[in-house]
């Protein structure tokens, strides 16, 4: 039952607001299947949010107007002079929350149609409005007819009645209204909302992981979020509020030096894993207010990864705890995918197979061909998702299954009716 979310030749736009750095990609629909060019990116360091949260409307409201820019004039050629109208973004893991929902419905000895998963997701929808709470994600991830339970597509099967599992994203809808304020202050109307670490793996995973289970921990700057992904689906999302940017303020903190170089050094040096040879690499660290050459300060690597190792540790802890209280179990499965900028400190992945005793390997956008040098590593996967997101799962946003539910005239309704009914 997949929709189309624009017709061939449209125009589709990603715009990631995160803690470090905002970024935004524009594509073109190539066909009707949902292919597409990216055919702008611009990015650059995020402003007024901490830890995935907006703190500070006009300096958010400007880097992304900045951002929206630079995308604009690289694709100005296809933009032909028109700017930006619509935006598919980012909602931070932090600020969503999974629920997990089942909806009856009645089939009556026929065939099953898209508009009865529609009718089950409509249903599910309804029953989880709440003031503070706004839908983001409707997606069906399992079905039972007649007590037959694993049924991965029950379009065409015959049943008496159908029960559907569903899963709902809900996000904070004070955080959502105040990062909506942000876009809509800078001319731009939001299409769609998709989880972080959601866009995260549906950038990264190959579809075998996506089918056969597999995590995604995307690690930004304020925020690590958990994407769980089952039989093709989402099935669960979760975040804890400690990214890169901790690490590096622990760095900062314990040699005594500027975020600045404690982030340069944490990029040029840093590991999360010792090795023998740190005690004798000796690096360079200003301190604080002082005159860098007047008195050069040397501490050995080691103290440095000494810094980043717990830290880090402490991420994947808290990470195998959440999945622990998920409830899911060994659904979970034993494939994990890291992704996000943070992802990049070497040895991590040894680090998180070590804690979270899973197999794990490093993630990057592979799904986007022709994506410029600049954007093609782990941190851009959300925002490459995104786009992904928009042409391939339009059938999962709230807004559109409540569109498509709706029976078309009043016959259709009547019987509708009639079936629910008696
Ligand atoms: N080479 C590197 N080694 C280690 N860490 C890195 C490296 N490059 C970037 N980082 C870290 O990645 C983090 C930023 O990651 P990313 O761009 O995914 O975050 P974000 O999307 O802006 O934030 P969030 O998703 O948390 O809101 C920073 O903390 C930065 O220090
Ligand atoms: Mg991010």
């Amino acid at each position: 039952m997949k929709q189309k979310f624009k017709p061939k030749g449209s125009v589709i736009a990603a715009l990631d607001v995160g803690t470090t750095k905002i970024s935004c990609f524009i594509a073109r629909l190539t066909d009707d299947e949902g292919h597409f060019d990216v055919v702008g990116v611009g990015h650059q360091a995020s402003a007024g949010i901490k830890g995935g949260t907006v703190i500070d409307l006009e300096a958010a409201e400007t880097a992304i107007r900045q951002t929206v820019h630079a995308a604009e004039n690289m694709a100005a050629e296809t933009m032909k002079g028109y700017p930006l109208r619509e935006v598919v973004i980012n909602v931070p893991g932090i600020h969503a929350h999974s629920h997990h929902f089942s909806a009856d419905i009645d089939v009556l000895g026929q065939e099953v149609a898209d508009q009865d998963i529609r009718r089950a997701m409509a249903r599910a929808q309804e029953q989880n409005v709440s003031p503070d709470r706004e839908l983001i994600h409707t997606i069906p991830v399992g079905y039972t007819i007649d007590g037959h339970h694993g049924i991965r597509d029950p379009r065409g099967l015959f049943g008496q009645s159908m029960q559907v599992d569903i899963h709902l994203v809900t996000g904070d809808s004070g955080a959502l209204r105040n990062i909506a304020t942000c876009i809509e202050r800078s001319h731009l109307e939001i299409a769609a909302m998709c989880v972080s670490p959601y866009a995260a793996g549906l950038a990264s995973l190959v579809e075998d992981e996506m089918d056969l289970g597999c995590t995604v921990i995307d690690m930004g700057g304020g925020v690590t979020s958990i994407a769980v992904f089952m039989g093709g689906n989402l099935i669960y999302t979760d975040a804890i509020p400690v990214g890169g940017q901790h690490v590096t303020s622990d760095i900062a903190r314990g040699l005594t030096t500027s975020i600045a170089q404690a982030e340069r050094l944490k990029t040029l040096y840093g590991s999360a894993i010792a090795s023998t040879n740190d005690e004798n690499e000796l690096l360079d660290v200003p301190q604080i207010g002082e005159d860098d050459h007047a008195h050069p300060n040397h501490v050995p690597r080691s103290l440095l990864v000494g810094i980043i190792q717990p830290r880090v540790e402490e991420i994947f802890e808290l990470v195998r705890a959440r999945l622990q209280d998920s409830g899911l179990g060994p659904a979970i499965g034993r494939r994990v995918v890291l992704t996000g900028g943070a992802s990049q400190l070497p040895g991590l992945r040894d680090l998180g197979q070590a804690v979270l005793d899973k197999q794990v390997r490093l993630g990057r956008p592979i799904r986007l061909g022709g994506l410029p040098e600049a954007v093609c590593g782990p941190a851009f996967a959300t925002t490459a998702g995104l786009l992904t997101y928009v042409s391939e799962r339009s059938d999962e946003m709230p807004r559109q299954v409540l569109a498509q539910s709706e029976p078309e005239n009043l016959m259709q309704r009547i019987r509708l009716w009639l079936r629910e009914n008696w």
